[in-house]
């Protein structure tokens, strides 16, 4: 029974090694730690992509992959996105180098687009009230969660930017008025926008997109993800231990209805 156990363990080890990609990512010196390694295949079905974090020694396991070959790149806050390798998985580990980032405003396109967003800029307090905004928690509501940001993120490259494609305007405030009233959610778009002020939530936001422009940053940097948001070879192993203990759960319970079922029921039925 002990033997058996053991066998199925190092199958079941194996098995997840096999349909792994695994390796270590450096900066040409020393360890990166908590970046995000990328596997992604166009070789299935659908596009597929996982993502897994360095542990504190730069290491990963992308465990359970389907068969295919794989681009694998890093990517990180501080860094710009590495060259990317080509992979398969159960083969030898592999070496990825980090790209640092030449300077914080290319570090900056990878941060979450709400690091991009709070750069807008919100009326004070005792402006109020502004339009049919009585308050600033109204005007707040209406930028966040119960209103713009209720539908989809805003601070991501596609909305802290304004399209070329869009047309030319004589500013970006007409180039704003013309944006929200795209689309099949335009009519959500401008009754969102006329619950305050139309003309200054205008305002707002070009005055936001022409910072962007400008080369303003976010305030912040998001920190890397810390201890145990990173996964790496822990997440291998957590595979491996949860499908030992699915098997001795399976053979407890079969030698346990065995010798119950053999003298009761199964004489029984
Ligand atoms: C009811 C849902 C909804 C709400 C609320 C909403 N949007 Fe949208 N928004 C959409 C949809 C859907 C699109 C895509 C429209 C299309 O392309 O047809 C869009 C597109 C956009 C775009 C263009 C993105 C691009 O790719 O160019 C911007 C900018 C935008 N919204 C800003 C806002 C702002 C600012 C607010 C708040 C005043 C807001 N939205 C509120 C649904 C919404």
């Amino acid at each position: 029974m002990r033997a058996l156990l053991v066998i199925l363990a190092f199958a079941a080890a194996s098995v997840s090694a096999q349909n792994a990609i695994k390796g270590i990512v450096t900066n040409g010196k020393t360890a990166e730690v908590g970046v995000w390694v990328i596997a992604e295949t166009d070789e299935l079905p659908t596009k597929f992509a996982k993502i897994v974090v360095t542990d504190e020694r730069g290491r990963f396991v992308i465990p359970d992959l389907p068969k295919a070959s794989y681009q694998v790149w890093v990517r990180g806050y501080g860094l710009v996105d590495s060259k990317k390798l080509k992979a398969t998985p159960g083969r030898a580990p592999l070496r990825l180098k980090a790209s640092i980032a030449p300077n914080e405003g290319s570090a900056a396109q990878y941060y979450p687009p709400i690091y991009w967003y709070s750069m807008l800029s919100i009326p004070g307090k005792s402006e109020f009230p502004i339009g049919k905004a009585a308050s600033q928690a109204e005007w707040l509501d209406t930028v966040k969660s119960n209103g713009c940001i209720g539908c989809h993120a805003l601070g991501n490259a596609a909305t802290r930017t304004v399209p070329a494609a869009l047309g030319h305007f004589a500013s970006s405030h007409e180039a704003w008025a013309r944006r929200i009233t795209s689309g099949q959610a335009m009519t959500s778009m401008v009754n969102i926008i006329a619950r305050t002020d139309t003309d200054r939530m205008l305002k707002q936001f070009a005055d936001w997109t022409d910072r962007v422009a400008h080369g303003e940053m976010p305030a912040e940097r998001p920190p890397r993800p810390q201890a145990a948001q990173r996964s790496g070879g822990a997440g291998e192993m957590a595979v491996t231990v949860l499908v030992v203990v699915a098997i001795v759960v399976f053979l407890t319970w079969l030698v346990f209805f065995k010798r119950w079922g053999g003298s009761n029921s199964v004489g029984r039925w």
